[in-house]
């Protein structure tokens, strides 16, 4: 696999996306992109409005199948499985966090953040107990029984991205998960997606547009065009 990155994070390749090809009626989103996500990393991936950041994600994430290529997880492949093995595997295996938190208007913080816990099967009272502790991990004592409509967007946010690590997935995807916020609560808050994805281990992939996010990476890699135009270690 040609992968035009120079790599030094420990970690083996558990999620490996190789020769992707998506295409849009006669738009060609991925002409070709080939990429392993190791674990325990942190990937960003960058690149212009519009040159397959998103796509890449989706299909990585098993949300879109691709046209070409293979996605595998621990050597399995993932994109021939039907909707409902890929949906059960985006459950248990995967964590995300969108631009928007996507929070749930009429669920308070701990409720929204217990969710993935009760469609794994946990109990109420566990799930509400995990939910409570991830909250706290991510600086939200005492907000655990606000509606998403009672918190700041950063606070929004960060019980998102509780959400999506309570479940203790192998990766978070994040697209452009700061894009709404201001610069500061932006920093704080890819700061604290970070630590509490170290803490579990959980790999990081994240769209952004934010040059400063992307320098907290191991790895960025560039789009353009659907293709992997290069990559840059930094950190
Ligand atoms: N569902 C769709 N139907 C048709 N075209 C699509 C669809 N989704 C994406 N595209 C097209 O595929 C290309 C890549 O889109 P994608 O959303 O991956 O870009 P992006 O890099 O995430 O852009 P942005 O930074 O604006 O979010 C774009 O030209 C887009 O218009
Ligand atoms: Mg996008």
């Amino acid at each position: 696999m040609s992968v035009p990155i120079v790599d030094r994070q420990p970690g083996d390749p558990f999620l490996v996306g190789r020769g992707l090809v998506k295409n849009y009626g006669s738009h060609r989103a991925l002409a070709g992109v080939d990429l392993a996500v190791r674990a325990g990393e942190v990937l960003a991936i960058v690149g212009p409005s519009g040159s397959g950041k998103t796509t890449l994600l989706h299909v990585l994430a098993g949300i879109v199948r691709p046209d070409g290529g293979e996605v595998l997880l621990d050597g399995h492949r993932i994109d021939q499985l039907g909707e409902a093995r890929r949906s059960a595997l985006r459950r248990q295996e995967f964590g995300f966090v969108f631009q928007q938190g996507l929070l749930i208007g009429e669920l308070t913080a701990a409720e929204n953040t217990a969710l993935p816990l009760l469609l794994a099967g946990a109990d109420r009272a566990r799930a509400m107990a995990g939910a409570r502790e991830w909250l706290a991990k991510l600086g939200l004592n005492g907000l655990e029984e606000r509606l998403p409509g009672e918190l700041s967007g950063g606070q929004a946010q960060r019980v998102a991205i509780a959400r999506a690590l309570a479940h203790q997935p192998k990766v978070i995807f994040a697209d452009e998960p700061t894009g709404a916020l201001d610069t500061r609560t932006s920093a704080e808050t890819t700061d604290a997606l970070f630590a509490a994805a170290a803490q579990t281990g959980a790999a990081v992939v994240i769209v952004t547009h934010d040059r400063e996010l992307a320098a907290k990476a191991g790895r960025v890699v560039e789009i353009r065009d659907g293709h992997i135009a290069g990559g840059v270690l930094v950190g």
